[in-house]
């Protein structure tokens, strides 16, 4: 089943084609990856799918509906999210608080369908309770729910912040570069938590990333961009003995 795909999508700033063309499918239950070098247009590629921009043309479907006209907040109540570099951890309040604070997909119910729903939503309650203890789990920060999250160290901010967006419990997550800046061993964990989080919750993942060591070891299909288009496609092995891939990154054209 095909969880995400584009169709063409277009923009321009100026003279600029940031995203030319692209058209790309992201399946279900996978990690796919999305390189290129500096400027290449995947950052903008992401905006265009989250709604933060507008295509000057082409189409986004998500599972199967046209969303290319939805806003930022609609797409993400729908179930496709994507994170920012700088996430809103609140630095007095524990673990479990962040997560259970941590912004929920709006599902449109009504007030009055709350109350008529009460048995229901009592379940639904506890369903979060469970989701949000399996997460912590899954995240290794179990121990440490109770903890100040200003208390914790980089890498356990890193992990939940991860988790908060798993709160919303998104059918795709977008991940802009989630791993920069971080030692080898902690990347190599987070990527571990997200084959899990494929695996154990059906999740699907569409991350940029410039580490080319979890992108070669972690992911199940890569695009790469080169000047605002998709130049290459392929599992990891196929991609990195392709030659205009290297070439896209040696910036020879
Ligand atoms: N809001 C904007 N206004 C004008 N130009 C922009 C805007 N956003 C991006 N660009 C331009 O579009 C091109 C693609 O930028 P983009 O940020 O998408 O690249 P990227 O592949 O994410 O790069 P990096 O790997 O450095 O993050 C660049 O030439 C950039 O300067
Ligand atoms: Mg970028």
């Amino acid at each position: 089943m095909d969880t995400l795909i584009t169709k063409r999508l277009s923009k321009n700033f100026g003279g600029i084609k940031a995203v030319d063309e692209v058209s790309i499918t992201v399946k279900k239950k996978t990690i796919t990856a999305l390189i290129g070098p500096n400027g290449s247009g995947k950052t903008t590629l992401f905006n265009l799918i989250s709604g933060f921009y507008e295509p000057d043309n082409g189409k986004v479907l998500f599972l199967n509906k046209d969303i290319t006209n939805l806003n930022s907040h609609q797409i993400a109540n729908q179930g496709l999210v994507r994170t920012f570099q700088i996430v809103k951890i609140f630095r007095n309040l524990s673990v479990l608080e962040n997560m259970l604070v941590a912004p929920k997909r709006d599902y449109g119910d009504s007030f009055i369908k709350t109350i008529t729903n009460f048995k229901k939503s009592i379940k639904e309650e506890k369903e979060a309770y469970d989701y949000t203890n399996d997460l912590l789990n899954l995240l290794e920060l179990s121990h440490l729910k109770d903890e100040y999250a200003g208390n914790l160290s980089g890498g356990q901010l890193k992990l939940l912040s991860l988790g908060l967006a798993l709160m919303r419990d998104p059918e795709i997550l977008l991940l802009d570069e989630p791993v920069a800046g971080v030692n080898p061993t902690l990347a190599n964990k987070i990527f571990d938590i997200l084959i899990n989080c494929r695996d154990n919750f059906n999740k699907t993942f569409f991350i940029i990333e410039h580490n080319m060591d979890v992108v070669l070891d972690f992911s199940d299909l890569i695009y790469v961009m080169n000047r605002g288009k998709i130049i290459a496609e392929g599992p990891p092995k196929e991609i990195f003995s392709n030659r205009g891939v290297i070439d896209a990154y040696l910036g020879v054209d």
